[in-house]
Order: structure tokens, then C-alpha cells, then sequence
């Protein structure tokens, strides 16, 4: 008890300003989520089952952040959801999803709807690969007898171009052509991948410059996983599937199963990246980092629905948590994402300039159309549910929750929550919420005089306020009549 340290949360400071030569227009947001994995704004939506599935995803990594489809989903739903995220987008497809020719409308719809493909353009190949037609739409809708073969019904006229053919190349040649998928063929006149038009007509024409793309161009997505043998399974599944990141997802990250977990993924998918999480101490932060982390995931019980600290009676106030980790693993390479606690912009600069790369949102992101669940009503007010992964409903619905706070086997009316379930305000369009989000980042940093995350992190200094500080720093001796967008 001797020497006990300070801990200091969001609210207990706020950041110097210094003499800036940089608009808040002009800054610089990108930065990474793990090792491998950059993104265009430091925002990743958090894997609950009121926050991220396909849709949350889709919509963050079209802003530049990235989704974690939360674990409450079997294996091959949470791998489906992530195929939803990859396949929305193709640049050049490299492996398209082809049929055979020999396939009948009926075998290749059953597939489409099990697989959960939303596209309806599938090149033809005989048992050789070679290329011989392609099913598009049109074909689909009309075709009547179902028990046809595809090379009954496909299109033969086929516009195709040879292997290596770029981008703007296939751009010219669509929008030449009006063909609306276009195959590539090696010299055997085999398929070698396919562009389709719509998705090259944005990447080409900088309608997606800010969207957080793979090498591919297609949106990155992350998925969570807990611990034990049934988590490599689902690794295994999800990399089937494109997934860019795991997030080994648990209450508490420092603990022998999680450690095992991250030594046992990164041994079987060395090319994958794996943040692990939560932690709040520094020494577990290094440890992590030690057993191979690409990435680490702070925050033990700041988020707005956890109880973990006044029911477990542990954990470090978020400031100094995300302050402590980071510098723990500062050089390393390995980057922190501040997980829980954001409530106002403001915030986010403040986590980054405590030493975070990025920040992880639950509660800001539910309550959006994006987000899972219908809108309820509550005395004339739109709301959505939102509810901790350890709240009772959540543990009592899902083992992964259960697991989550390391109760799998409990039964379900002996579980010891550590979480709320509410509702929050529905707030409309995700876009419009990041789009505040970043405006207040943006300022922050122009404040601060930071071109960039990481100037951000190195000029950043704070003053400790009081509660008279924060009582100032909050509109005062006044009834708001006009809630602005970014402050309620
Ligand atoms: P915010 O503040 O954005 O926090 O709503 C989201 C983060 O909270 C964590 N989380 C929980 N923590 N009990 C907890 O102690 C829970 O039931 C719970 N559910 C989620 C999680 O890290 C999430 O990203």
C-alpha cells in the first residue's frame, strides 16, 4: 500500500494547446490498429452484440476505421458476416467464385444463399478451369427451369482481358465495352481473376480514397475470438474468409488462456495479426508483447455499460491505464487500442495523446441505424438497447459472453454479471456521428499543433483539472434549447 500511484481518467485532464502551424483540415489521421493493419481514422467499432455486425463494419471501414464482428455468432455465421464485409467491395477479384459448367441453377442458388454471396456474376469454367461463359443477373431472373445446367443459361458473348490487366485498364475496357463484369484469362484460357464495374468505377474515380482498404481493395474487417481450441477453429474459418484482424477478446487479457491462445494462433497463422485484450497494467502489456501480440487492447472496465470495477473491485482508471501500456510497448511497434470510456471527441485526442493509436467504441456507435437491434420508443424518444457483453441478458443468451468473463459453465441463473443492459438514443446515420467525431480530433490536434497521430502523441501535455475545471469545461448558466450534434 506503500507508494500507491495515482490513477486519472479522461475527465481528470485536458490538453495544453501550443503554437500550431496546422488547420485541423490539414491533419493527418492515419495510423494502426495492429502491426499489419493500418487504418485512415483511429476508430474500431467494439465486438458487441448491440454494436458490430456486417452492416456496423461495412459503414466504419468505408470511413476509414475498422469493425470487429463481435463472437456472439456461431463460427460459420461470424465467418458468413465477415465474407458480407470483403465481398462488398472488390478491386481485382484474384480467386472470383466461379461455377462449373455442369452446375445446375438450382445447386448454384443453394450455394449462394448458404455462402451468403450479395453478387449474382459468376464466371463459368469446364472441369479444366477454362473459361466458357459468364452467369450474370439477367440470366438469374430469367432463367425458368431451375433444373438447367449453368451452360445452359449463362451468357456466352464475353468481353475478357488478359492476366495483369490493371485497374485503369479494366475501366477503360468496362466503360468501352458496357459490360458490367469483366474476367481475366491466362494464356491457356483459364480464369485468372475478374473486375466488376461498380466497385472499379469507385476506386478509380476516388470515391473510396478515404475507405480502409486491403491490398485487394477490399474493406478491412476484424473479427473477435475467445480463448481455448474452439477459437483456433474459428481463426480458421474467418481467415477462410478474408479476415484482416483477430481480436482475442476477453475480460481479461493477462491471463494464462489468453497467452496460450495468442502463442498458438500466431504459431498456426503466422501471417495473421492478433491483438489481444483487455489490460490496464504495464507489466501485462509487456507480456503480451513478449508472447507475440500484434496489437494490444486496453481497458478494463471504463466502458460505459461495465461494472468489472465496482463488482470485481479491480481495474485502473482509463488515463493512466492507456498511458501506462503504451509507454510499456513504445518502440516495440506493437500498437494500442484504447478500448471503452470515449464519450465526446474530446476524448479520443486525449487517449491519443496519452500514447493510444487508436480507440475502440461501444456505446457512441450503438444507437445508430448501423448498429443491430430494431428502434424502440420510450415515452415519444427513439432509442436502441444497448448492453454489456457481461450484463445478465447477454451472459444468459450467449457462451461467448459467458466466456468473456470466464464463467462458460455457469448455469444460467448462478451467473455473476458484470455489465447493464439500457437503451441509448437512436442517433441516425453512423457517417454522421464519425463525421463529429473526427471534427473534434481534428480540432484537437490543430490546438495541440499536430500534424499527425504521432505528433500528437509526442507533443502532447496535460493539465490535471479539478472538478470546478470540469464543471467549466461544460456549457454552464445555461438551458440548451439546440442540442448541437456533438454534444448532449
Ligand atoms: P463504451 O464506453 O464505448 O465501452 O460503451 C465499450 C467497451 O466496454 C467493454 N465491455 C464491457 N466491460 N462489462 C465490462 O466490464 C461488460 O459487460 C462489457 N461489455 C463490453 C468492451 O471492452 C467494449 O469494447
Amino acid at each position: 500500500m506503500e507508494g500507491l500511484g495515482l490513477a486519472l481518467s479522461y475527465d481528470d485532464v485536458r490538453l495544453r494547446t501550443g503554437h500550431s502551424k496546422i488547420a485541423p483540415a490539414d491533419v493527418d489521421l492515419t495510423t494502426k490498429f495492429s502491426r499489419n493493419i493500418t487504418l485512415k481514422c483511429p476508430l474500431a467499432s467494439a465486438p458487441m452484440d448491440t454494436v458490430t455486425t456486417h452492416h456496423m463494419a461495412i459503414e466504419l471501414a468505408k470511413l476509414g476505421g475498422i469493425g470487429i464482428i463481435h463472437r456472439g455468432f456461431s463460427p460459420s455465421q461470424q465467418a458468413h458476416e465477415v465474407a458480407r464485409v470483403k465481398f462488398y467491395l472488390n478491386g481485382l477479384i484474384e480467386k472470383p467464385i466461379c461455377v462449373n459448367e455442369n452446375e445446375t441453377m438450382e445447386n448454384i442458388k443453394r450455394r449462394q444463399e448458404e455462402k451468403g454471396y450479395s453478387f449474382h456474376s459468376f464466371p463459368v469454367v469446364n472441369g479444366n478451369g477454362i473459361l466458357v461463359g459468364l452467369l450474370t443477373n439477367n440470366d438469374f431472373e430469367f432463367c425458368i427451369d431451375q433444373s438447367a445446367f449453368a451452360k445452359k443459361v449463362m451468357s456466352k458473348e464475353l468481353v475478357i482481358a488478359k492476366k495483369g490487366t490493371t485497374i485503369n485498364e479494366a475501366f477503360q475496357i468496362m466503360q468501352k465495352s458496357k459490360k458490367k463484369v469483366l474476367p481475366l484469362v491466362d494464356s491457356q484460357k483459364k480464369l485468372a481473376g475478374m473486375y466488376v464495374f461498380s466497385d472499379v468505377k469507385r476506386i478509380v474515380s476516388g470515391g473510396s480514397s478515404n475507405y480502409n482498404l486491403d491490398k485487394n481493395g477490399q474493406l478491412r474487417v476484424g473479427a473477435a475470438v475467445g480463448v481455448g481450441s474452439e477459437a483456433l477453429e474459428r481463426i480458421e474459418m474467418l481467415t477462410g474468409r478474408g479476415v484482416d484482424v483477430i481480436v482475442v477478446d476477453t475480460a481479461h487479457g493477462d491471463s494464462q488462456p489468453a497467452l496460450e491462445i495468442l502463442k498458438q494462433a500466431k504459431k498456426q497463422f503466422p501471417a495473421l495479426d492478433i491483438v489481444v485484450g483487455n489490460i490496464s497494467e504495464p507489466e501485462s502489456a509487456k507480456r503480451l508483447a513478449l508472447a507475440g501480440a500484434d496489437g494490444i487492447k486496453v481497458g478494463q472496465g471504463p466502458g460505459s455499460i461495465c461494472t468489472t470495477r465496482i463488482v470485481a473491485g479491480i481495474g485502473c482508471p482509463q488515463l493512466t491505464a492507456v498511458y501506462n501500456c503504451s509507454k510499456a510497448v513504445r518502440g516495440s511497434g506493437i500498437p494500442v487500442c484504447a478500448d471503452g470510456g470515449i464519450r465526446y471527441s474530446g476524448d479520443i485526442s486525449i487517449a491519443i495523446g496519452a500514447g493510444a493509436d487508436s480507440v475502440m467504441l461501444g456505446n457512441l456507435l450503438a444507437g445508430t441505424k448501423e448498429a443491430p437491434g430494431e428502434m424502440v420508443i420510450i415515452q415519444g424518444v427513439p432509442y436502441k438497447n444497448y448492453r454489456g457483453m457481461g450484463s445478465l441478458g447477454a451472459m444468459q443468451e450467449s457462451k461467448a459472453a459467458r466466456e468473456r468473463y470466464r464463467q462458460p459453465d455457469g448455469a444460467k441463473n448462478k451467473l455473476v454479471p458484470e455489465g447493464v443492459e439500457g437503451a441509448v438514443p437512436y442517433k441516425g446515420e453512423v457517417a454522421e456521428i464519425i463525421y463529429q467525431l473526427l471534427g473534434g480530433l481534428r480540432s484537437g490536434m490543430g490546438y495541440v499543433g499536430a500534424a499527425n497521430i504521432k505528433e500528437l502523441q509526442d507533443k502532447a501535455d496535460f493539465y490535471r483539472i479539478s472538478g470546478g475545471g470540469l464543471d467549466e469545461s461544460h456549457p454552464h448558466n445555461i438551458t440548451i434549447t439546440k442540442e448541437p450534434p456533438n454534444y448532449r
